[in-house]
């Protein structure tokens, strides 16, 4: 019985899927034609998202609204009932103290709050504790945070990366230029190393080209900078999965690679891989198996009280609004079920990567007691390397902002092997 209905919900969702997969720029352009929009004159002009709302005052509504934060059981970007932005920020190492212990000798053990909405991107990048002052800063810092990188890319090119934050910082965060064109506000990416991520060839489950959702892979990825240019690359040379990911770091010595001060082991810092773990995996998520795009769900089709059709563009928690985004699959479902089946999901995920990253810390003060009291070379190697796969794998979904919910098979699959990992440190140092 269950069996047969979830068939209809698949082949309904198929069909979805079908639709949903097709790339956008024609209904963005179609757009522009209605609202009297006839292109910027200048690159100046185009990256003020507020010169956008005149022709499109729903979309610029929706992005103006990710300063509104509604937090969810495991997410929602802050707290909403908060007054000032202090408290909104959540801080991380305050609520999981054994981040300091894992990231200790990185920046990120200095400063890590909860990522929050796009209009916050670029004060959140401006006001770190994680990064250097703006002269010795990398320009690079300012590439998933600002349009000014359309422009920056159009006059600079590549150049533009080896300069210093103090030089490329400006006013304007994430907006209308970084996902449409400045001339019809097609739909396009404007991140070529996002390009350059792709002609590795390595997807395996999804076909990258023309995809709508490719706006959102120009940020949501991993990523470090190139050692000489510091430009941003995407480590995708042999694959999108996290043991692809890792034969990358471990053919060269990257950025956001450290020496960890306790054990002595080289650790590479994951970042935010949400189009990673949603569509590549060994395990592979039924939502992207259907056709599931990150914008089916993070920005839902509306209407306005006089029928006009637009795409919703307040980038939030899904879970704030299942009834437009869920519930047309899952109509056996109340909304406060769907609620609770995907907290569910996530639940699983949060209690153990938490707990794993306890661990991991109890494991990396253990070898830098044993490091102190004498070890062989042989049996730290060995140590020093299990802390590096570990907290590669551990990191890889405990940065990943969904809490296991684009993909809860893979983030289990990924943690076990992080889990295996730290057994086994923990029992050659119980056997010293
Ligand atoms: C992170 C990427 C992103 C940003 C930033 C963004 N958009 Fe969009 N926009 C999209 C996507 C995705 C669609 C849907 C395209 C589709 O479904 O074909 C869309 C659709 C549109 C459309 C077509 C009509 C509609 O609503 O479907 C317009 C017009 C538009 N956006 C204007 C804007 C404006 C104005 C801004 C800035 C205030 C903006 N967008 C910022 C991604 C973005
Ligand atoms: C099937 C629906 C679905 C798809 C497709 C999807 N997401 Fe999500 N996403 C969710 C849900 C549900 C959450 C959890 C929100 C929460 O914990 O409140 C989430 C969380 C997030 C978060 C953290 C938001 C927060 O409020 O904590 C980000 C960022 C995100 N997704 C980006 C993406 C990107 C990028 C893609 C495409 C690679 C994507 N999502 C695809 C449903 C989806
Ligand atoms: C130019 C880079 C960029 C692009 C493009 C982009 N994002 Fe983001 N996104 C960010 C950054 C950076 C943050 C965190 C901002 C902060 O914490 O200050 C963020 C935050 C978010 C959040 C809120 C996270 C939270 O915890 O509340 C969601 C949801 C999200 N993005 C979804 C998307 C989706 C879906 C797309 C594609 C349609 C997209 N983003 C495109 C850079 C980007
Ligand atoms: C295109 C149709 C479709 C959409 C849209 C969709 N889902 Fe699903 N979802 C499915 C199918 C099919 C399955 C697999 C069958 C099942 O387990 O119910 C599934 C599975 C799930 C599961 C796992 C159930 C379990 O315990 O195995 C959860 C949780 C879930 N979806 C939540 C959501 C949420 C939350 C959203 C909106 C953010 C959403 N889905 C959007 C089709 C969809």
């Amino acid at each position: 019985m269950r069996r047969e209905k979830m068939f209809v919900v698949m082949l309904i969702a198929l069909c979805l899927g079908v639709s949903v997969t097709v790339a956008g720029s024609g209904s963005a352009a179609g757009g522009a034609e209605q609202s009297g929009f006839s292109g910027f004159d200048s690159l100046d002009e185009a990256v003020v998202s507020e010169n956008w709302k005149r022709f499109f005052p729903n979309q610029y509504a929706g992005w103006m609204a990710t300063g509104e934060m509604r937090e969810t059981t495991f997410g929602g970007g802050g707290k909403a009932e908060a007054m000032t932005l202090e408290i909104q920020k959540i801080n991380y190492l305050e609520l999981y103290p054994f981040l300091k212990v894992t990231y200790d000798g990185f920046p990120f053990s200095k400063g890590y709050y909860r990522s929050r909405g796009h209009i916050y991107a670029l004060t959140d990048v401006i006001d770190t504790e994680r990064l250097p002052d703006w002269d010795s800063r990398p320009a690079s810092c300012l590439g998933c945070k600002s349009t000014d990188v359309v422009k920056l890319q159009a006059v600079h090119g590549d150049n533009w990366f080896q300069k210093s934050f103090a030089e490329v910082v400006g006013k304007n965060t994430i907006g209308c230029a970084d996902c449409h064109s400045p001339a019809d506000a097609s739909l396009r990416h404007a991140r070529d190393w996002l390009d350059e991520g792709i002609a590795h060839g390595t997807f395996a489950n999804i076909n990258p080209e023309g995809r709508t959702d490719l706006v959102c892979a120009q940020c949501h990825t991993n990523y470090h900078f190139h050692a000489e240019t510091r430009k941003i690359v995407l480590p995708w040379t042999t694959g999108l999965t996290v043991e692809a990911q890792l034969e990358h770091y471990d053919a060269a010595r990257r950025s956001d690679e450290w020496i960890h001060p306790q054990t002595g082991a080289l650790i590479a810092k994951i970042q935010h891989p949400e189009y990673e773990l949603y569509h590549e995996g060994q395990e592979v998520n039924i939502h992207s198996r259907l056709g599931l795009q990150c914008t089916d769900c993070h920005m839902p089709k509306a209407t306005t009280a006089n029928g006009e059709k637009y795409t919703e563009h307040q980038w939030t928690s899904p879970l704030t609004h299942v009834e437009k985004t869920c519930m047309g699959c899952h109509s056996d479902w109340s909304p406060e079920i769907t609620r609770v089946n995907a907290e569910a999901v996530q639940g699983r995920i949060y209690h153990r990567q938490n707990r794993i990253g306890w661990d991991l810390a109890d494991f990396i003060q253990d070898v830098a007691r044993a490091r102190s009291n004498g070890i062989d070379e042989a049996t730290l190697g060995r140590l020093q390397q299990i802390h590096r796969e570990a907290q590669f794998y551990w990191d890889f979904i405990w940065v990943e902002n969904s809490n296991g919910f684009h993909n809860w098979d893979e983030a289990a699959r990924v943690l076990d092997k992080a889990e295996a990992l730290v057994e086994e440190g923990m029992q050659i140092l119980r056997s010293l």
